[in-house]
């Protein structure tokens, strides 16, 4: 398995379960098939609502002797309502605990939006803090302060663009070594990309196979899909793999790491031995052709009349 490296020479396996969506009572289940499949990168979020599930999985690994918390990489991440200055070390402790584990080996900011303390999804103008309210840069403090007592080995952030990226290295002690966001070959974040290569900033890609799971209302009508894309199917056929795997591989050839979520065994087992595709230089190039470009992630749940936040502030466009 490749591994992406961090500063201090810490591996990270490049393909990582993800968790959002899996449902509880499926995603105990999940986990230990995973980590008798050979995952070892999970990746969380408190915003999930299936961490203690997760946790009493890890635990019951360990405890049946199948792995040891030092061979695995567990992510998670800070939710939008604990950004204010002492919210942050008592959010990833409540994390923790969930997890039944003494430390994260990665810790992110998970949006660059806050919300007011308690307010999970805001429902009005008034659930959320503006970034003077809540300064991002207050709330990287908190993250460096994190590693500092030793509850996470890494801090970073999901979903910042190069603008939010820069803020956070202008005042940064602990620079940031992980940005998580949306990729996939309709969007291939080429110039974020770039940013973060320059800036030692590793990069994850979530929602690798378009995320079709998503609740209803989070889906348009006339969405694109991955899994059914002509040059997908194509360079599946070439490789005698399935187009899942080719949406999976595609991150691993540009060294980055990937998090496709399954809670089906099969379809576990499948995502993880994405990692014996070699592309030729031929589906390579085929794969960097497309120019169909979507995002499936739209952030529009943070805009609109009643945020104070725009689109622009999330993405780059
Ligand atoms: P399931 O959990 O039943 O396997 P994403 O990682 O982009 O969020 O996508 C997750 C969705 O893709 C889930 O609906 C998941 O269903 C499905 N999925 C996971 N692995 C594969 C695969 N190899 N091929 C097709 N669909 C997959």
């Amino acid at each position: 398995m490749k591994t992406l490296q961090f500063r201090n020479g810490d591996q990270m396996p490049a393909i990582g379960l993800g968790t959002w969506k899996s449902a509880p009572g499926e995603v105990y289940d999940a986990i230990r098939k995973a980590l008798k499949h050979g995952y070892r990168h999970f990746d969380c979020a408190a915003i999930y609502q299936n961490e203690a599930e997760i946790g009493q999985a890890f635990k019951d690994a360990f405890e049946a002797g199948e792995v040891e918390r030092a061979d695995l990489w567990i992510t998670s991440k800070l939710w939008n309502n604990a950004h204010l200055t002492g919210d942050v070390i008592p959010a990833l402790q409540k994390t923790l605990s969930d997890l039944q584990l003494e430390y994260l080996d990665l810790y992110l900011i998970h949006w660059p939006v806050a919300h007011q303390p308690n307010v999970m999804l805001p429902r009005e103008r008034n659930g959320f803090l503006t970034l003077e309210e809540a300064p991002i840069a207050d709330t990287w403090t908190q993250m460096e302060q994190a590693v500092d007592q030793g509850l996470t080995r890494h801090i970073g952030m999901s979903n910042f663009n190069i603008s939010s990226l820069q803020d956070i290295l202008n005042i940064a002690r602990i620079k940031p070594e992980m940005n998580q966001v949306e990729m996939h070959p309709f969007l291939p974040q080429n110039k974020l990309k770039d940013f973060c290569a320059k800036h030692q900033i590793l990069m994850t890609a979530y929602s690798p196979l378009g995320s079709l799971d998503r609740d209803a209302r989070m889906k348009k009508a006339d969405e694109p899909s991955l899994l059914n894309h002509e040059v997908i199917l194509e360079v599946a056929k070439n490789n005698r793999c399935t187009p899942g795997q080719v949406l999976i591989a595609y991150h691993l050839h540009r060294e980055l790491a990937v998090i496709p979520k399954s809670t089906n065994d099969q379809r576990l087992l499948e995502n993880l031995q994405s990692a014996d595709v070699v592309f030729s230089d031929a589906d390579w190039e085929a794969l960097t052709q497309i120019t169909e470009s979507y995002r499936f992630i739209d952030g529009s749940i943070w805009a609109g009349p009643q945020s104070p936040y725009a689109l622009t502030d999330i993405w780059e466009y």
